[in-house]
């Protein structure tokens, strides 16, 4: 038995003294000191000896294992250390060195705008406000004076929301993606508070894909509600906008025009800043207006029935409404020529980089 354990301290000494690797190390653990090892099978052995053969070897057998148990620790801490060297050797950095900086972004041109102009109606009092993008076509068209199937609908080209092949419809008739923030209008009234100055700036979608249209594009609607509102506010207040958002120096016109949800209705032009106005440049017409002025978007009177729609009394109040398109504002402003509005919204930084 003796034997056998001198065998076991040798042979278990000679392999931890060579052990190199994490690996080698439990692997050697394993043979010497695991539960199926060898240390274990030597005390399986033990136990079987007489007791007087046992006693004998019991004390050798301690000795062994405290070897052994020495031996693994001495290797385990030579392996590690190796680990660490290498590290220190293949894996080493200078802290010092200056970091590398990632791609800082900003927010898209789009959004820029969207906070210039709420911020430019602030001033005067208007609130900004978000109204649904997916809604009824009660506050989309029928709340503002288009009953169903009125040909004029047809100037927005709508998206209908379907399950399978079945439009989907609603306690307030079929559901649509917002052709205009319009639908605001009688949501807002509806809150129940005047006098109202809103402003609600929202996605719209139309069906429709161009160079010059997009089928996803943003509005900003104006709605003002008051005892005794004229048309002089309403231009007051769009001037006010012009001069702020594009410059003193542009003027603004009125353009008697039509909608079913204003009366009077206009479509509101600013002067063009290519040719100041004046239509011509060096004695041609201008390539960017043609006649001096740059169409904004639509606004007016709120007609009668869309106020009582929203439950206020046109006897007692009335207001002014405009709705005009972001990009299209945004790139009259910043002369930005871009041959395809589409531009905007494909994601390429050298583009979007450039704002
Ligand atoms: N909603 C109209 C459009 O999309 C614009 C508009 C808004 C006109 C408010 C008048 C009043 O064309």
């Amino acid at each position: 038995m003796i034997d056998i354990l001198q065998q076991l301290r040798v042979d278990a000494l000679s392999t931890f003294s060579a052990v190199q690797t994490a690996e080698e190390l439990e692997y050697a653990r394993v043979v010497f000191m695991g539960r199926k090892g060898r240390m274990a099978d030597a005390m399986k052995e033990l136990a079987k000896c007489s007791d007087d053969a046992r006693r004998e070897a019991g004390k050798t057998a301690n000795e062994v294992k405290n070897v052994i148990e020495g031996a693994f620790a001495a290797a385990q801490s030579r392996v590690m250390h190796a680990q660490n060297d290498r590290r220190d050797t293949e894996e080493w950095i200078d802290v010092t060195l200056p970091g590398v900086m990632s791609n800082m972004g900003h927010i898209h041109l789009t959004t820029q705008a969207i906070d210039e102009i709420s911020r430019a109606f602030s001033h005067l009092g208007f609130v900004r406000a978000h109204h649904p993008e997916v809604d009824w076509d009660y506050y989309a068209f029928e709340s503002l004076n288009m009953p169903k199937d009125h040909p004029a609908r047809d100037d927005w080209e709508t998206f209908f929301m379907a399950d399978d092949d079945t439009v989907m419809t609603g306690q307030k008739g079929k559901v649509v993606l917002t052709p205009h923030t319009s639908n605001g209008q009688v949501r807002e009234m509806e809150k129940g508070k005047l006098p109202i100055r809103m402003i609600s700036i929202g996605k719209c979608y139309r069906r429709q894909s161009s160079a010059r249209h997009l089928s996803m594009f943003h509005q900003f609607e104006g709605l003002m509600i008051d005892e005794h509102v004229t048309v002089t506010e309403l231009k007051g207040v769009f001037d006010h906008f012009v001069k702020q958002y594009f410059g003193a120096d542009r003027a603004t016109r009125l353009r008697p025009y039509h909608f079913r949800f204003t009366e009077p209705s206009f479509e509101l032009d600013v002067s063009c800043s290519v040719c100041n106005g004046t239509g011509k440049m060096n004695g041609v017409k201008c390539k960017l207006c043609k006649e001096g002025w740059l169409e904004l978007g639509g606004a007016g009177m709120v007609h009668p029935n869309v106020l009582k729609a929203g439950g206020i009394d046109p006897e007692k109040y009335n207001g002014f409404a405009f709705g005009w398109g972001v990009e299209r504002t945004m790139m009259m402003r910043s002369g930005i020529n871009i041959d395809d509005i589409r531009t905007l919204y494909k994601n390429d930084l050298r583009f979007l980089s450039q704002f």
